[in-house]
């Protein structure tokens, strides 16, 4: 496996691979890898010839008040791991080679960013798209490959590449769970053993709002209450948002007619974490 962090140099591996009629994957994270992003590189390994991951702790994507310090860096272990689960390249960029002194240009997708988390992380998703078109346009990936745990920045990535022309594949990988329901995410390792105890119940309330749905369920207001009654009942968590709403303008509905998608988010109280999961009834993203 190849460890680049120069974007010229990234640029210029992928066009010769792609000259010689080998198609580029790319797999985006911000590192302190676990099994959902290697198994976002085992569809990268599996669509395309080459698969490059990107480890890169993008500033421009966490608000002021939020974690970007102490967001968890773990570079020579995650090297370990994408190399053992077949990575051929991984790209590791510096601050400074991404958003060199007067950098000035970002990529904005509205309405869509407004909601749900972009409501409670302004800018956020202003930076995610910034730092994922700045990838397309060093990797060039012909498949890009994103996990459904982050439901609003697939539909928002999803839209940038339509919207914007990119010829780029988005491959989307289903949640990776524990054992126990909750999903895989970086910020678990900030749990306390407590908080760990009681985040299944994030999962809990979903599923249980899944079998109402695949019991014939139709009303929003009926699924939203099963899913209060859940976190409600925790000490550890506070609520942000549970809200459903159609897979493209991401509006609340009332009636489920068409896919819909289950987001929340909570808080937990001692660490502060935030946690978010997902679900779509009907459908898929
Ligand atoms: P990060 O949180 O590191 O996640 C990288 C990718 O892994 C994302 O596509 C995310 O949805 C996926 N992922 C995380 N947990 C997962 C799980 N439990 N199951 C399946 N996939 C999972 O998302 C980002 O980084 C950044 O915003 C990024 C796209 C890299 C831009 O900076």
């Amino acid at each position: 496996m190849k460890i680049v962090k120069s974007p010229a140099e990234m640029k210029n591996l992928s066009l010769t691979h792609q000259r010689g009629g080998r198609t580029v994957g790319l797999v985006p994270t911000m590192g302190a890898l676990h099994q959902g992003h290697l198994s976002l590189l085992a569809i990268a390994k599996r669509d395309a010839d080459l698969a490059v991951m990107s480890i890169f702790v993008n500033p421009t994507q966490f608000g002021p008040q939020e974690d970007f310090q102490e967001y968890p860096r773990s570079f020579e272990a995650d090297c370990a791991k994408a190399e053992a689960a077949g990575c051929d390249i991984i790209f590791a960029p510096s601050v400074s080679d991404m958003y060199p002194q007067h950098y000035n240009t970002y990529v904005t997708v509205e309405g869509i960013t407004e909601t749900l988390c972009g409501k409670y992380r302004p800018g956020h998703f202003r930076g995610v798209t910034t730092v994922v078109l700045k990838l397309f346009n060093i990797v060039n990936p012909n498949v890009a490959v994103f996990g459904q745990k982050d439901a609003q920045q697939v539909l928002v990535l999803k839209r940038m590449i339509h919207d914007l022309n990119c010829s780029v594949k988005l491959q989307i990988a289903p949640v990776v769970r524990e054992p126990d329901g909750l999903a895989l995410s970086s910020r678990n390792l900030y749990l306390t053993s407590s908080e760990r105890a009681n985040a299944p119940l994030i999962y809990r309330g979903l599923s249980k709002a899944s079998e109402l749905y695949q019991n014939g369920e139709r009303s929003v207001s009926v699924l939203y209450q099963v899913i209060y009654e859940e976190y409600s009942n925790s000490e550890m968590l506070e609520i942000e948002y549970i809200e459903l709403v159609d897979i493209v303008e991401l509006k609340p509905v009332t009636i489920i007619t068409s896919p819909v998608l289950v987001a929340v988010a909570c808080r937990t109280l001692e660490s502060k974490t935030r946690l978010i999961d997902n679900i779509v009834l009907g459908g898929a993203l």
